[in-house]
């Protein structure tokens, strides 16, 4: 089924399609990595329609800029150790500001779904009884390994890819099926993994998998200030020292193929790069 996109005309709001007037809804709507270039068009379609945004601490200026001038923006910062609102609160906004009848995007870095907590917010949605559509991002990984040249699948080495935390809900080590992940020809993409590194590497080692699998590191895969590092997986410890992130670490054979940030990164020639310079 097509969800009809809010559009603009001019600085009013006209929403499209058959939806009873005054009803609001929430889109939840993945920001991707950073770099603004990354966003869907349908995500800057809701974007542009928006009333509200309601955003998390990893989408940038840039993006952020690209919503209505006269859109309300709300940071709901979720960094880890410094959460400025309570996932509750955040699901009881959306939904309250959906019930004002305005058309809410909730504005999350990379997907929604991968390790965003968007399916709390669609539940949150649907419990209320609020319209909640959800429009996919790119996930870190994806920028990560683009910038880099770093494969995610590579036929003949790496048949699966799987994305994991580094992070424990508890704090600390996450409770991984280490066995299962030190297994050859397959990358492992731990998000929020900059804390538990070597701790993660350690378990990967202490499973089976060998010290010397090619790893990257990328801290803020697809901005200006985007570092890489390539390394293995017995040095990844080490290599994160001093980074501050978001960052992601990625751990397989396929990243034999990944690039260090001082191999130059390629630019995209279009009317929008141009523009910024
Ligand atoms: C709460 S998770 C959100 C993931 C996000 N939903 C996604 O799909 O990319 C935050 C973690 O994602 C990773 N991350 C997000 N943006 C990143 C970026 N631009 N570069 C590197 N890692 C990033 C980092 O591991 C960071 O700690």
């Amino acid at each position: 089924m097509k969800t009809k996109m809010p559009s603009q005309s001019g600085n009013r709001l006209v929403v499209l399609g058959s939806r009873k007037a005054g009803k609001g809804r929430v889109w939840l709507v993945g920001a991707g990595p950073g770099d603004p270039d990354l966003l869907t068009i349908k995500a800057l379609k809701a974007l542009q329609g928006a009333q509200v945004v309601v955003h998390d601490g990893l989408v940038s200026q840039a993006i952020l800029d690209l919503a209505a001038a006269d859109a309300r923006r709300i940071g709901v910062a979720k960094r880890k150790s410094r959460h400025s609102y309570a996932q509750d609160e955040i699901n009881r906004m959306l939904v309250a500001f959906a019930r004002e009848g305005l058309e809410v995007v909730r504005l999350k870095g990379g997907d929604p779904f991968i390790f965003g907590r968007g399916g709390e917010e669609l539940e949150a949605c649907r419990a209320a009884g609020v319209e909640c559509i959800v429009v996919p991002g790119v996930t870190a990984a994806l920028a990560a390994g683009a910038s880099a040249g770093g494969p995610l699948t590579h036929r003949g080495v790496a048949q699966a890819v799987t994305f994991v935390t580094g992070h424990a809900a508890s704090g600390g080590e996450p409770d991984l099926d280490w066995a299962s992940l030190a297994r050859a020809n397959q990358t492992v993409v731990i998000y929020m993994g900059l804390s538990t590194a070597a701790a993660i590497a350690g378990r990967l080692i202490g499973a089976g998998r060998a010290a010397s699998t090619p790893a990257l590191v990328v801290e803020n895969a697809s901005l200006p200030n985007e570092a890489r590092i390539v390394t293995t997986l017995g040095a990844l410890g080490e290599a994160v020292a001093g980074l501050a992130g978001p960052a992601l670490l990625i751990v397989g054979e396929a990243m034999a193929l990944a690039q260090a940030s001082d191999i130059a990164a390629a630019v995209i020639p279009s009317t929008t790069q141009a523009a910024r310079a």
